[in-house]
């Protein structure tokens, strides 16, 4: 059982002035950092692209992000900040970032993350991310090979019961229950997709 996280931590969209924290926890966090341009791309221009960041009070203690490729969700870059790390942060971002992807219809999601990376494949695999494959030297800082996972069809009743689950003791409420800008707006976003930039996805 993890420590319950502080209720001040709200899960909501990354704004263009949360790049500089959200990028303190990149370099913290990868041996390849994206570069803060890469996220004011993807928040200007890439209209296939969701990010989310994990605030308490004021301070950005995690971040994720997706991109929405017709039928499926590929999360593309997901950190929690170092001293934030095992209080359930990321946990609550992965949950907003899955209801993200059904609202807009992704059938599953999916990402790739590197091999010896055991902390980041526990998550996964507790909210039904699966191997399915691997991409050989796919990280070319050490040309480490990357596990592709992804999850079942995220309207499945398998899928909807474990977030359904996870939920509930991650919240201790009811079905669902999360605290999320989207929440608070009444729905979630629902921009249009567009192009997204090419480049390795998470690691
Ligand atoms: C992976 C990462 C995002 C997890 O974030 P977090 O906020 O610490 O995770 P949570 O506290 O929500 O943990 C949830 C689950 O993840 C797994 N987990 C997280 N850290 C773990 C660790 N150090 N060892 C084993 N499992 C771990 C567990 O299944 C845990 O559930 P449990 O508490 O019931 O055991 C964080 O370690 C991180 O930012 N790592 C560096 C960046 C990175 O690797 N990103 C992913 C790229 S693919």
């Amino acid at each position: 059982m993890v420590a319950r996280p502080p209720v001040t931590v709200v899960i909501e969209p990354m704004r263009a002035d949360d790049i500089p924290a959200v990028h303190d926890i990149e370099r913290a966090s990868f041996s390849a950092p994206w570069p803060t341009y890469a996220f004011r791309q993807e928040l200007e221009s890439n209209r296939l692209a969701r990010y989310v960041v994990a605030r308490e009070g004021d301070h950005v203690v995690g971040y994720g992000g997706l991109w929405l490729m017709v039928d499926e969700a590929h999360i593309t870059t997901f950190a929690v900040a170092p001293a934030s790390r095992r209080q359930g942060v990321g946990e609550r971002m992965l949950l907003e970032l899955l209801r993200i992807s059904e609202s807009v219809g992704a059938a599953v999601a999916t990402l790739e993350v590197r091999v010896s990376n055991l902390p980041a494949r526990r998550l996964y695999e507790k909210y039904g991310f699966r191997p399915v494959g691997v991409r050989p030297r796919y990280y070319t800082d050490n040309n480490e090979d990357a596990l592709i996972m992804t999850t079942g069809e995220l309207s499945s009743r398998e899928m909807r019961g474990r977030i359904a689950r996870l939920s509930a003791e991650l919240f201790g409420s009811g079905v669902g229950a999360t605290d999320t800008a989207a929440d608070r707006r009444g729905g979630a976003d629902q921009r249009s997709p567009g192009v997204p930039r090419g480049g390795e996805a998470v690691g």
